[in-house]
């Protein structure tokens, strides 16, 4: 299995992009994966925080771009120290606060782009106009793009049935996250510990959030792996049958679902957060789920996509 790549990133400051780094670091390497953790922002916190918190075994790294170099230069510094990374461990996580100065074309070195946002006007807006600009990256016809997780950070119980995710509101291909719940006791995790640990809403919203990041990578190595499959075969088929028409339309064919899917998990990702009851999860999905409950987490944060995942729209 290749390198998975995230990047943490969103141009608006305090939204929680060092604490979803930190923990999400955390939590992948509980997970089994061996990690690291890139901090590429001046303050360096997300690195701050593994560095002092109890040893859980992610190798940190603090690089801080040279933005006001302008240039290539932040693009080309970033590049290397993730694919230095890369090289070694199963997950890279990168912390960065976005700017201007660094090229888009950046993104598309990640499989997966978290932009964590809270889901205050103020800052749907400035996400919406961030996302915006990077139209092009996350609906490439070019390159791969990579898959967009916008993430609800610092959310209020109270805020969770808002329907602020709307398409009209974000004309890009994008998943939605669970949300990562707003709690004193999550502050109080800095450098301290981990939030996958707090035995609160919060926690259960972490992991549940955390299972989100993975269930985004396993459908994107999905996709890849059928692309990969349908290219080798296409290739061998064309080369064993020059001249017959039907067997490279089945392989055509085979494409076009292949593109069909890789539209539908963009579309299925507009939808909003939604009520999913636990036995309509995957049995896999079900394990981890916490208790059933109408109130929790569990049944108001998972989102859609996560819920026709398992039942097998995406392995169609
Ligand atoms: N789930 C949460 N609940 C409560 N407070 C939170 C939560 N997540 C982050 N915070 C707090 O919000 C503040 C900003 O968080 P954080 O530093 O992770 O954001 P950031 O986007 O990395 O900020 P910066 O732009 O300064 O790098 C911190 O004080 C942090 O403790
Ligand atoms: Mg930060």
């Amino acid at each position: 299995m290749s390198t998975f790549k995230i990047l943490v990133t969103s141009q608006k400051g305090g939204v929680g992009k060092s604490t979803v780094s930190a923990n999400l670091a955390a939590y992948m390497r509980r997970q089994g994966q061996s990690v690291t953790l890139i901090d590429f922002d001046t303050h360096g916190s997300s690195s701050t925080w593994m560095t002092r918190a109890p040893n859980i075994g992610v190798v940190v790294q603090h690089h801080v771009l040279p933005l006001d170099q302008g240039g290539n230069r932040p693009i080309l510094d970033a590049r290397l120290h993730l694919r230095r990374a890369a090289s070694s461990t199963e997950v890279v996580i990168c912390d960065l606060t976005w700017t201007d100065s660094i090229a888009g074309e950046l993104m598309f070195e990640y499989d997966l782009v978290i932009v964590p946002t809270s889901v205050s006007e103020i800052e749907l807006t400035a996400t919406a106009g961030f996302l915006s600009r990077h139209r092009w990256v996350f609906d490439s016809a070019i390159h791969t793009p990579p898959t967009l997780l916008v993430c609800p950070t610092r959310v209020q119980v109270e805020q969770l049935n808002s329907d602020v995710f709307s398409k009209q509101r974000f004309p890009v291909s994008f998943m939605l996250a669970p949300p990562v719940l707003e709690a004193q006791s999550a502050r109080e995790m800095f450098e301290r510990g981990y939030l996958m640990d707090l035995q609160d809403a919060c926690g259960a919203s972490f992991n549940e959030f955390g299972k989100s990041v993975c269930a985004a990578r396993e459908m994107r190595e999905s996709a890849q792996g059928m692309r990969q499959t349908i290219n080798t075969r296409g290739t061998a088929s064309s080369m064993r049958t020059a001249g017959a028409p039907n067997r490279a339309t089945a392989g055509s064919n085979f494409l076009a679902n292949s593109s069909t899917l890789s539209s539908q998990y963009s579309i299925l990702g507009r939808h909003r957060m939604q009520k999913v009851r636990p036995e309509e999860l995957s049995p896999k999905a079900a394990v981890q789920a916490p208790a059933p409950q109408n109130t929790s987490i569990a049944s108001m944060s998972i989102p859609q996509f996560l819920k026709r995942m398992s039942m097998g729209v995406m392995s169609k």
